[in-house]
């Protein structure tokens, strides 16, 4: 018998799954780890076992629960206090959620604001031009990016944008249970105060369309309008951050593949789908089980917590051939980057035009693009959150 892994781990390269769970892998599709409350959990790596049992409505994802489980003590306190809008409501109550934001996000909607996401990624290049080489990217672009588009799209003024991320940041990163706590009130009482102005003076985003409905159909109300509208902010700008940071970082790490996508632009949106395989930044997504569920030979028991390791779940070999091997030439469909199931990313058509977008613009434009310091030497996010770079500097 080996000693059981402790999950979460931290990446030993950025773009790679731990090290640690290499001995998880052998033991595919279920295996167990341990949480730092010594508590162990089902550990999913297995591509067929994933999907069925995130499409099973019997995991529940309601961190309110006391045997659900929560991979960082300093978030555990705001969880078992209270779920998250949308992520931590199983249906019916999800549904109704969801159905009021679904208009918002179809893939209409999306490709109709490119033109806006375009002349974003190009200010904020013309920027990094004028001010000249070197540049730190996650904050001079993987950063704002995202920002200014979830900000337009929702109707939250940008020039807030050092407030909310920084409150964004310590609600993901902590490093306390204390600063998890007071970033999550001040999000909130910042997005109250946005809410209640704009029933006064009513503008053009999401944030409006909610307060509209709410006007009209007395749903939802300002509490659960405060919650959406706080998920949809951090979850909005935090994750395609991290995804354009590391994305570019995985690129510059891979001149040869590099080299294809700029001499053939036609091949970003299979890039962007493999990158998302590859690099599974939400890299933990978590359940517990209502009633005893059989996956593949094994039974799951009521109340036990199920942890998805979207990173080796997306390199299981079952799946896909070579899956350690960056390769646009693969059909990375059916990757789980953007989970699966009830709570499939609702920002995920969003996400992957900002990722056309961005990554094609930076590799057009800045053609000598590279790391300005060596790559073992650039900091990136430690296992217990969204995976991404810290900063990353770079030249051209
Ligand atoms: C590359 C960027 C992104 C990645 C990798 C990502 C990943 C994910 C994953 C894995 C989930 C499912 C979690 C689970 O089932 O436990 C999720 C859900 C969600 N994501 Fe994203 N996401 C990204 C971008 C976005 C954006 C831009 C938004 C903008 C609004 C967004 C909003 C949401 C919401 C609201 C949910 C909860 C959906 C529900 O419970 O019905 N995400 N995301």
């Amino acid at each position: 018998m080996t000693d059981v892994v402790a999950f979460p781990q931290d990446r030993t390269c950025p773009y790679h799954p731990p090290t640690a769970y290499d001995p998880l892998r052998e033991e595919r599709p279920l295996s167990r780890v341990t949480l730092w409350d010594d508590r162990e959990v089902w550990f999913v790596s297995g591509h067929r076992a994933a999907r069925a049992l995130l499409a099973d409505q019997r995991l529940s994802t309601d961190s309110t629960r006391s045997d659900f489980p929560i991979p960082v003590e300093r978030a555990a306190a705001v969880r078992r206090r209270r779920r998250a809008a949308l992520l931590g409501w199983d249906d019916p109550e999800h549904n109704i959620q969801r159905r009021m934001l679904i208009p918002s996000f179809t893939v209409r909607r999306i490709e109709a604001m490119r033109p806006r996401i375009q002349a974003t990624v190009d200010r904020l290049v013309d920027a990094m031009e004028e001010a000249g080489p070197p540049a730190e990217l996650v904050g001079a672009f993987a950063l704002p990016v995202p920002s200014i588009v979830i900000c337009d799209l929702l109707g939250v003024p940008y020039e807030d944008h050092d407030f909310f991320e920084e409150q964004s940041r310590r609600l993901l990163r902590g490093p306390t249970s204390a600063d998890t706590e007071d970033a999550l009130a001040k999000l909130e009482d910042y997005l109250g105060e946005l809410v209640d102005g704009k029933v006064r003076k009513p503008g053009e985003g999401v944030l409006d369309d909610l307060v509209a409905r709410q006007l009209q159909d007395g749903a939802p109300d300002r509490a659960e309008l405060i919650q959406l509208a706080t998920i949809l902010l951090v979850a909005g700008h935090e994750t395609t951050a991290n995804m354009i940071s590391l994305g570019t970082f995985t690129l510059l790490r891979h001149p040869e593949r590099l080299a294809e996508l700029r001499a053939d632009p036609a091949l970003l949106p299979g890039a962007v789908e493999e990158l998302l395989r590859f690099l599974s930044i939400a890299d933990g997504m978590l359940r517990v089980a209502r009633e005893d569920i059989e996956v593949e030979g094994t039974v799951i028991r009521a109340g036990e917590g199920v942890v998805f390791a979207t990173s080796l779940i997306n390199r299981d070999t079952a799946a896909y051939a070579d899956p350690d091997v960056l390769d646009w030439d693969r059909s990375a469909r059916h990757h789980l980057a953007f989970g699966y199931g009830i709570h499939q990313c609702l920002g995920q058509n969003l996400a992957r035009a900002e990722l056309e977008i961005a990554l094609g613009t930076l590799l057009r434009r800045l053609p000598g693009l590279r790391l300005a310091a060596p790559a073992e030497e650039i900091p990136f996010k430690p296992g217990d959150t969204i995976q991404g770079m810290l900063e990353l500097p770079v030249t051209w």
